[in-house]
């Protein structure tokens, strides 16, 4: 069931486990998280990043894609379709297509702009039932080869996001997009605590899922995070898998690779680490 991701989100945090966010990139991605969803009853968020809603020719495309894909494959776990770190126009963009949630991602913006515009996109997405997530305190990251470490959110400026009626959070509390570096000190967790305080009962969203040790991902969940996103190690394992069957010479028929099997073990690999994810994230059998 394609839904809104404020249910799934409430009962995460009431539950004390987080729903992942798996992003998407193709068709055989799509169909790996969906499947694997439906098999461990567990709800899920697909993400679509502005670029790869490019990538697939845009979002309406996503958009009819995945509502497809959930009818041909009977997909009865709840299913948010989710504008991933979205821009302003993209937010739009993504409203009219059909998505069921959306974030707008002003971190970036003086917070005056960030809270006027989060205003004015809440408004819009609630009449049109869709979900909404904000973010303070911008995720770092590897960008021109240098990884940014990433901001602390300040508790306040989150408090003020909260208090626009937004559905969950993204608060940097150290946490980074792609590897993490040798050095990293970990995530904030006196940070994580003071914009629980700050903000109460608001479902919590830890960006950068890649990488983060097991432990620390269960202590997060226990002080509020309700949703966790993960694109990296899905690129990873994809990758793996993909340059084990070329290097294996499997298109020894000569006429060249079939596309459907030269995907199919990186599709199969995604899988397994939904999987895995799910399973830490304590999402299994909650839908
Ligand atoms: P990773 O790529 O580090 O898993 O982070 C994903 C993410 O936060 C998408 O918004």
């Amino acid at each position: 069931m394609l839904v809104s991701a404020k249910e799934m989100l409430d009962k995460a945090r009431e539950g004390k486990y987080a729903v992942g966010q798996f992003n998407i990139n193709n068709l055989e991605w799509t169909k790996s998280v969906l499947l694997t969803a439906e098999e461990l009853k567990s709800p899920v968020i697909l993400g679509v990043s502005e670029g790869a809603g490019k990538y697939m020719t845009g979002f309406k495309t996503v958009s009819a894609m995945v509502k497809a894909m959930m009818e041909e494959l009977n997909i009865t776990v709840p299913v948010a379709l989710h504008l991933d770190h979205g821009s302003y126009e993209g937010c739009y963009k993504c409203i009219k297509a059909g998505f069921t949630s959306i974030m707008f991602d002003g971190s970036h913006y003086p917070i005056e702009e960030n809270i006027e515009k989060t205003k004015e996109l809440v408004k819009i997405a609630h009449n049109m039932g869709l979900s909404l997530e904000a973010e303070v305190g911008s995720i770092g990251g590897e960008e021109d080869g240098v990884v940014g470490l990433g901001e602390c959110a300040d508790p306040n400026e989150c408090k003020a996001i909260a208090d626009l009626g937004i559905d969950f959070l993204a608060a940097g509390i150290g946490n980074i997009h792609g590897k993490y570096p040798e050095n990293w000190p970990g995530l904030r967790f006196d940070v994580l605590e003071n914009v629980k305080a700050a903000v109460g009962d608001m479902p919590l969203v830890l960006h950068g899922g890649t990488g983060i040790p097991e432990d620390m991902i269960k202590k997060a969940i226990s002080l509020g995070v309700a949703k966790i996103n993960v694109n990296t190690e899905c690129q990873l394992t994809f990758a793996a898998a993909t340059r084990e069957y070329i290097e294996a010479g499997k298109d020894k028929s000569g006429k060249g690779f079939d596309p459907r099997k030269l995907l199919a073990p990186g599709a199969d690999a995604i899988k397994a680490t939904v999987k895995e994810k799910m399973e830490l994230f304590g999402s299994v059998g909650k839908a």
